[in-house]
């Protein structure tokens, strides 16, 4: 199973829209999906029970604290091929309740080791707060795409993912973590949308996805509706625009894992925010 989070420190960029909207994609495209929800805020949760809310059982929370096991807490959503851990509001607790704990980083690389058969990918949804949860993940994925809607302070936070990358690297478990990209959300036809893009590329070159995605009601429209994109207006600009991105990321989805365990022909080098 390879894991892709969508982490950004800044809020509203389009984190949990991307995720849904890749989730639905790569389902699409028959791949088995897992989509662990990692943000308090659990609007993930939400649209993918259909606003139905949670009943009784376990969440990412107790998976967290350690007293349900990742399998149990386990949701199928009425999204083919999209299975969910969900978040509840207790998430945030986790972030003080662990502080003191042995292993507060490692909790969910452990709970998550289990399942690694049973997908083809797992994708992350974070809160934008820098926290303990957010490490927890970082220890844990493959891959972080960080979704960056351009406007004012669009690029706020990125060189401190950056260095929480590399501490994680470095520190914990994970070296093989790696920065996937950056992709541009929101995107308008407007001189602040239009030079957001010219100074990320210059600054990151390849490290920027090639499919922008437009700002477009229809997304919006999606979510109140609890569908993807693809659901609810497959022939839109923003359909086609996942359905791009989706493909841009399939080939680390089929990527093999070499006996070592490293992955093969891959690259875990981050560039540097200027
Ligand atoms: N391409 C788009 N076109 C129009 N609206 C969009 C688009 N992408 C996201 N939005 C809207 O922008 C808002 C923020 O998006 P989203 O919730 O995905 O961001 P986020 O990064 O997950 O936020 P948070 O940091 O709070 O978790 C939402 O209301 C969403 O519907
Ligand atoms: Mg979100």
């Amino acid at each position: 199973m390879k894991s892709i989070a969508l982490m950004s420190e800044k809020g509203g960029t389009g984190k949990t829209t991307s995720l849904l909207n890749l989730a639905s994609g790569m389902a699409r495209a028959g791949r088995k999906v897992l989509v662990v929800d990692a943000d308090p805020q659990a609007n993930a949760t939400m649209v993918l029970t259909g606003g139905q809310g949670l009943g009784e059982g376990p969440t990412l929370a107790e998976v967290m604290a350690g007293t349900a096991r990742a399998d149990d807490a386990l949701i199928v959503t009425p999204w083919t091929g999209v299975e969910l851990l969900p978040a509840s509001p207790n998430l945030a607790e986790v972030n003080l309740s662990l502080a003191n704990e042995l292993g507060r980083e490692r909790r969910l690389r452990k709970a998550m080791e289990p399942l690694k058969g049973d997908y083809d990918i797992a994708l992350v949804d974070t809160g934008p707060a820098r926290s303990l949860l957010n490490v927890n993940v970082l220890n844990w994925v493959g891959q972080v795409i960080v979704p960056i809607s351009p406007g004012l302070f669009s690029l706020a936070g990125l060189g401190q993912l950056q260095t929480a990358i590399e501490e994680v690297r470095m520190y914990l478990d994970n070296s093989e973590l790696a920065l996937r990209g950056l992709v541009l959300t929101m995107c308008e036809r407007t001189a602040v949308s239009t030079d957001v893009e010219r100074q990320l590329r210059g600054l990151f070159g390849d490290l920027v996805f090639t499919t922008t995605i437009p700002r477009s009601v229809r997304v919006e429209e999606a979510h109140s509706r609890f569908q993807s994109v693809f659901d609810h207006s497959p022939q839109s600009s923003a359909a086609k625009a996942y359905s791009a991105l989706v493909e841009e990321i399939l080939p680390y989805v089929e990527r093999k894992t070499n006996r070592s365990g490293k992955r093969s022909g891959g690259t875990s080098k981050t560039h540097d925010a200027a």
